[in-house]
C-alpha cells in the first residue's frame, strides 16, 4: 500500500473516504423508464422536473443517483437535458418539482457552493479549468473552501495524474485536451468530495486518451468517492458502469446496471449504434 487514497485498490466496495449511505436496490427491469435506485442512495436527484430561470420545463420527473463504491453513467441523445441534470442536481437550475439529497439531507434549496461545503464536487462539460492560470493555481483554486493543509492532497492528484506534476507550472490553456481533463478533475479531487459529478471528461479527446481518463477515473471510484458522469462514448462508459441511465427529452428512458443496458436490444439499437 502506497498510503495514497488514489492509487491503493482496495476494491469497489471501500467507502471509508465517504459516508456510508444507503445501498441502492434495483427496483425496476431496464426499459421500464422508471428509477433504479431507492430513495436511500447516497446522492439523488429525485423526480426532478424544472428548466432555466422562467423557461418551460427542461427535466420532466427525472431521477438520476449513485451509491458509495459505484459508477453512474449517464447517456442519450445530444440535448437531451444530461447536462441540465447534472446541474440540477449540483443546484445551478430551478427544479420546480423533486428534491435532491445527499446522504439523507434534503439540498434541494442549497447554493452550488453549500453543495461543494457538503462534499460534492463538480466538473462542468465546459469551462472547467482557467486556462490563463498554472495548473497548479488551478488546483489551488480548488482548495478554495478548505482551511486545513491541502499539499497532500495536491500530492495524491499528482500521483493520480502524474503529467500534471509535469507540467504544475505551465498555464493550464497550453495542455492537449485530455491534460486540460485531467486539470479539471484534479480541481475536484482538491476540495476532498464525498461525490465526484463529471459532464464528458472524456468529450473530445482520443480514443487511447480516453481509455486512459477511464482508467484514472475507476481509480478515483475504487477509493470510494462515488462518480455520477455524463458521457458522449455511451458503450464504453455503460461498460464500467455499476448503473446506467438513458435520458430521453428530459426524462429516464431506460435504467439499469451497465451490464443491462449494453444487453438491451432496444438500448443498443437506438443509443448504442446496434
Ligand atoms: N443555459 C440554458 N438556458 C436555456 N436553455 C438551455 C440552457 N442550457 C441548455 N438548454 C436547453 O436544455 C436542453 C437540454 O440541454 P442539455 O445541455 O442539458 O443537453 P445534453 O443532454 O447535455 O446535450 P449534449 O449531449 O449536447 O451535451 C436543450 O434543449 C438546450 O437547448
Ligand atoms: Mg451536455
Amino acid at each position: 500500500m502506497s498510503g495514497n487514497p488514489y492509487k491503493d485498490d482496495r476494491g469497489n466496495k471501500d467507502a471509508s473516504i465517504t459516508k456510508q449511505g444507503g445501498v441502492g436496490v434495483l427496483e425496476s427491469r431496464p426499459g421500464t423508464g422508471k428509477s433504479m435506485s431507492s430513495a436511500s442512495a447516497f446522492l439523488i436527484g429525485d423526480t426532478m422536473t424544472g428548466g432555466y430561470g422562467t423557461g418551460p420545463d427542461i427535466l420532466h420527473d427525472c431521477t438520476i443517483a449513485v451509491d458509495p463504491g459505484e459508477i453512474a453513467v449517464i447517456v442519450g441523445p445530444n440535448g437531451a437535458g444530461k447536462s441540465t441534470a447534472m446541474k440540477a442536481v449540483f443546484g445551478m437550475l430551478n427544479v420546480r418539482q423533486g428534491s435532491v439529497r445527499l446522504d439523507g439531507e434534503d439540498i434541494t434549496e442549497l447554493t452550488p457552493q453549500d453543495r461543494v461545503a457538503k462534499g460534492m464536487g463538480f466538473v462542468p462539460q465546459t469551462s472547467n479549468i482557467f486556462t490563463s492560470m498554472t495548473v497548479e493555481e488551478n488546483l489551488e483554486m480548488g482548495a478554495f473552501i478548505r482551511r486545513d493543509d491541502f499539499r497532500g492532497t495536491m500530492a495524491q492528484v499528482y500521483d493520480l495524474f502524474p503529467i500534471l506534476k509535469e507540467k504544475r507550472n505551465q498555464p493550464a490553456g497550453e495542455l492537449s485536451g485530455g491534460q486540460r481533463q485531467q486539470v479539471a478533475v484534479g480541481r475536484a479531487l482538491m476540495t476532498q468530495p464525498k461525490v465526484l459529478m463529471l459532464d464528458e471528461p472524456t468529450a473530445g479527446v482520443s480514443p487511447i486518451v480516453m481509455d486512459e481518463l477511464f482508467d484514472r477515473i475507476i481509480e478515483v471510484a475504487r477509493t470510494g468517492i462515488p462518480i455520477l458522469m455524463v458521457e458522449q462514448n455511451a458503450r464504453q462508459a455503460l461498460e464500467i458502469a455499476d448503473k446506467g441511465y438513458v435520458l430521453v427529452q428530459g426524462r429516464n428512458a431506460y435504467t439499469g446496471t451497465g451490464k443491462e443496458l449494453l444487453a438491451d436490444p432496444e438500448v443498443r439499437k437506438s443509443f448504442l449504434g446496434g
